[in-house]
């Protein structure tokens, strides 16, 4: 897709309607896109992020239809391959240009790509480099998501690309957002799994840019925000530190004795006032419950035994969540086993990160739960409603 977006700023990238999941971890509802940009300066051309590498030939063959013969500047954002990886053909295409960017993406390319060290000139945070009627400036944002990743201002057009964050695997036909639940939903599950371990330095940079008062924010994936308010709103909200009024109940369930104490507790907590999200590990999407997590004040998860340990998916959903490192402040365990071992251990330590309150003793019934189980997560409703109102939720 080629496109101009403003005063000779024009998209160059690509959909990948296809592609279903992420980093083999993240199912994709629509698709993603792999934004390019190219900036046309009265005296240089510069391009701005590259091509994931399957996509190289026909991302090449674009430029080659709208008749980009020449450019100086290949600014990389950004050192991971779904951006990086087309430098490699873009050097050999235009033999003129040097790749722009900062000492760790320099580290990166040379290593993973074999970019020649001749080929890259490394700037500094805050330095700008004239295209003649257009300036670019570098800002360094290390850990929004890389430890490489940096911004690129450009100061005449007030236009920001701002790589990996803000973005969205969403594809499209316009370049522009249309603003609508399911592009807010793709931007969310993509803050979830890429963006909220980063939640204090994602919280920093939307401020940062929120001051900055641009025109528009131009993301590595997704479409382009015209109206930057937009997703910096959404940002705010997902980034500040005060989760909602919401319990999150993954739950992995074998003779329905462990979903049966799940179903009790959730129905306890929405009489209470409480939202909740009941989450079936096995036949639901990883994302959906990465989402919920964003907002998500208390976790309660279900853990069956199996093999005398907790069931093998559910320390899977326990290490996702300790990386993912959402805001939730408390969490309860409850499950049921068969014949003994130890349910919790695992998983507790595993959570550890988190740095949880953990709110119960954890509940453990052998079968099917009795009135004595359900007496205790009367109890447990209670004391989560508590916690909440501690909270001021
Ligand atoms: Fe879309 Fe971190 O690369």
């Amino acid at each position: 897709m080629f496109k101009e977006i403003k005063n000779n700023i024009f998209y160059c990238g690509l959909n990948d309607c296809d592609r279903k999941i992420f980093d083999e971890l993240i199912p994709l509802e629509n698709g993603t896109s792999y934004n390019s940009y190219l900036v046309k300066g009265s005296e240089k051309t510069a391009i701005i992020d590259t091509m994931y590498p399957p996509f190289t030939e026909q991302y090449l063959n674009s430029l080659d239809e709208n008749n980009i013969e020449r450019v100086d500047y290949i600014i990389q954002n950004h050192g991971e391959q779904d951006h990086s990886g087309s430098i490699p053909a873009l050097l050999e295409k235009y033999p003129e240009a040097v790749v722009l960017t900062n000492s760790k993406v320099a580290n990166n390319i040379k290593s993973m790509l074999h970019v020649p060290n001749n080929r890259i000139r490394e700037v500094v945070d805050g330095e700008e480099v004239s295209l003649g009627d257009k300036t670019v400036r570098f800002i360094f944002a290390p850990g929004v998501h890389w430890p490489d990743t940096m911004f690129t201002f450009l100061k005449e057009d007030n236009v920001i690309c701002t790589c990996d964050f803000l973005g969205a695997h969403y594809t499209f036909d316009d370049v522009f957002a249309v603003e609508s639940e399911e592009l807010k939903n793709s931007a969310k599950r993509y803050y979830a799994e890429i963006m909220m371990p980063f939640r204090m330095m994602c919280n920093r940079y939307t401020k940062m840019i929120k001051e900055m008062n641009v025109d528009m924010i131009l993301p590595s994936h997704g479409p382009v925000h015209a109206r930057p308010d937009y997703i910096l709103d959404l940002y705010a909200d997902w980034t500040t530190d005060e989760p909602k009024n919401l319990v999150v109940l993954p739950y992995v369930s074998m003779y329905e004795s462990t979903k049966e104490m799940i179903d009790y507790l959730a129905a306890r907590l929405e009489e209470n006032g409480i939202q909740t999200f009941k989450f079936d590990i096995i036949r639901g999407d990883l994302g959906d419950l990465a989402m919920s997590l964003v907002d998500a004040a208390t976790v309660v998860l279900g853990v069956p035994m199996v093999l005398a340990g907790p069931h093998p998916a559910m320390v899977n959903i326990a290490y996702l969540a300790s990386v993912l490192r959402p805001k939730t402040k408390f969490a309860a365990l409850l499950g049921s086993y068969g014949w003994g071992g130890n349910l919790f251990g695992l998983i507790g330590e595993i959570l550890k990160p988190l740095k949880l309150e953990i709110v119960a003793d954890p509940l453990e019934v052998k079968g099917k739960p009795t009135a004595f189980e359900f007496d205790k997560l009367d109890d447990l409703a209670k004391r989560i409603s508590e916690k909440h109102k501690s909270i001021n939720l």
